[in-house]
């Protein structure tokens, strides 16, 4: 049987499929990923978000963060990737999304059950007091935004390296590990922790583990069940048409 089919029968055989997406689900929708050809870790120092280095060095850092995680990543849009995975959520065949995405493009195309685990760039924090911003209250320019209640410099609400997984996606995540029993995993290298253990904590508790990538990973020849190497939105695509023609 091809591993379309085997991966048909892991999701027609699971009653609680979860997805665990990275950038690659999202590079189809022209957003670089961070690691293969071309990645931002080629282009950029990833010390830029380091949260130390954007804390002393706020103006150099933030040019290059709004460079790379807004000026264009705002004008992207969901693919057909995204597309599915929002309509699979809607029949009731995924439960939930993790996603290591900052970028809102599975929400911006309709799935609902979104867990951040890397946070999101569709908010700032105020690295004084606290207060929370909607990207599009602000208005963007090369100057740092700063909050408008204690007029301190704000941070994107996406998570540095050296800052914590915000609490709630954590919990919320390993919830979604003991349920699963089925993981679709997709578009990730898994190199970056504690998110890559995602996975693995599913597969502990029981779960199949189907994956989507045209490279293999660090899952691919440990944990993986089922690997369909091809790009996320051909592989989606796909296996939506293979599933509407069983029902
Ligand atoms: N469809 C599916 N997968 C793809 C596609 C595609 N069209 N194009 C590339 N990929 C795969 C690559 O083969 C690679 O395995 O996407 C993966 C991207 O890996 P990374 O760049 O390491 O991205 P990710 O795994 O999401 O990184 C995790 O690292 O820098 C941090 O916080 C950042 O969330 C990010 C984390």
């Amino acid at each position: 049987m091809d591993t379309y089919n085997q991966a048909i029968e892991l999701i027609k055989n699971s009653k609680y499929t979860i997805v665990f997406t990275g950038a690659g689900i999202s590079k189809e929708s022209g957003i670089p990923a961070f690691r293969d050809e071309g990645g931002l870790w080629n282009k950029y120092d990833p010390k830029i978000l380091e949260l130390s280095y954007y804390i002393n060095n706020t103006e150099e850092s933030w040019k290059v963060v709004k460079n790379i995680f807004y000026d264009f990543f705002i004008q992207a849009k969901p693919n057909p990737a995204h597309k599915v995975l929002a309509e699979w959520e809607k029949q009731g065949i995924v439960k939930s999304i993790i996603t290591q995405n900052i970028d809102s493009l599975h929400q911006k195309a309709g799935s609902n059950n979104v867990i951040e685990f890397h946070g999101t760039n569709s908010s700032f924090v105020c690295l004084e007091c606290n207060a929370t911003f909607k990207t599009e209250a602000l208005e963007f320019s090369d100057n740092v935004p700063l909050c408008n209640i204690c007029n301190f410099k704000l941070k994107p609400n996406f998570i540095f390296f050296g800052e914590a997984i915000p609490v709630k996606a954590s919990q919320q995540s390993l919830a979604e590990t003991q349920n699963a029993e089925l993981v679709i995993i997709i578009g990730t290298t898994g190199e970056v922790y504690p998110a890559a253990y995602i996975p693995y904590e599913a597969k502990q508790n029981g779960a199949k583990i189907l994956e989507i990538n045209p490279e293999k990973s660090n899952f691919s020849d440990s944990i993986t069940d089922v690997m369909i190497q091809e790009k996320a939105g051909i592989a989606l695509t796909k296996l939506n048409e293979l599933l509407k023609s069983i029902q």
